[in-house]
């Protein structure tokens, strides 16, 4: 279900090469290889409609909703809506691609808290520079940085850009529980993706 993938480029703004991550004490997300820059008006609009339910990126065979036990704290999980009527992911588009993470709630922003469920938060899993995966995960922080170039986004504080070039908050998706399947609950906070490079 993933998208096809190429190198990462310099970074638009300063022009230097992606750093490379294996310099930094993370925890990467096990998932998709590095992701393609990405234009938002490349692609179909972003689609995550209220009631979908979520899948996870590389899960095998029929489509199981995701549920809370599913989300181990502190560990971020990377999903596609699942459209239920059709039965599939919404996968046509990467812009589509929702990063889960369960944290604490005490700790979150007021409107990030109202965003989650059961300590789940929601995000778009495309950086907001120039559209590659944000797949890092800074556990002390409570960041995710983007491979390319380093931006870093405070999940705690409704995804709020607290290091590189990027400009734009990560888009987030308010979720809601229904028994202890995570259901999405409204449209992405902002368009996803990132600015043509
Ligand atoms: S694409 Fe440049 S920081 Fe993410």
């Amino acid at each position: 279900m993933n998208r096809p993938d190429s190198p990462a480029p310099a970074c638009g703004c300063c022009g230097q090469p992606p750093v490379d991550a294996s310099r930094r004490r993370v925890i990467r997300i096990a998932s998709a290889s590095l992701a393609a820059p990405l234009a938002m008006a490349a692609l179909p609009a972003a689609a995550a409609a209220a009631g979908d339910r979520l899948v996870e990126e590389d899960a095998e065979g029929a489509p199981q909703p995701l549920r809370l036990s599913d989300l181990k704290p502190g560990k971020p999980l990377v999903a596609w809506p699942l459209d239920t009527q059709r039965g599939a992911p919404r996968d046509e588009t990467r812009l589509n691609k929702i990063v889960l993470i369960r944290l604490t709630e005490a700790e979150m922003a007021a409107d990030t808290r109202a965003r989650a469920a059961g300590g789940v938060l929601a995000y778009s899993a495309v950086c907001t520079h120039q559209g590659c995966d944000v797949k890092t995960w800074l556990s002390k922080e409570k960041a995710l940085v983007c491979y390319c170039h380093s931006s870093k986004f405070a999940l705690l504080d409704g995804g709020a850009v607290v290091g590189g070039p990027a400009t734009r908050a990560l888009p987030a998706v308010p979720l809601r529980l229904e028994g202890d399947q995570l259901v999405i609950a409204g449209a992405f906070t902002a368009p996803p993706g990132g600015a043509p490079a």
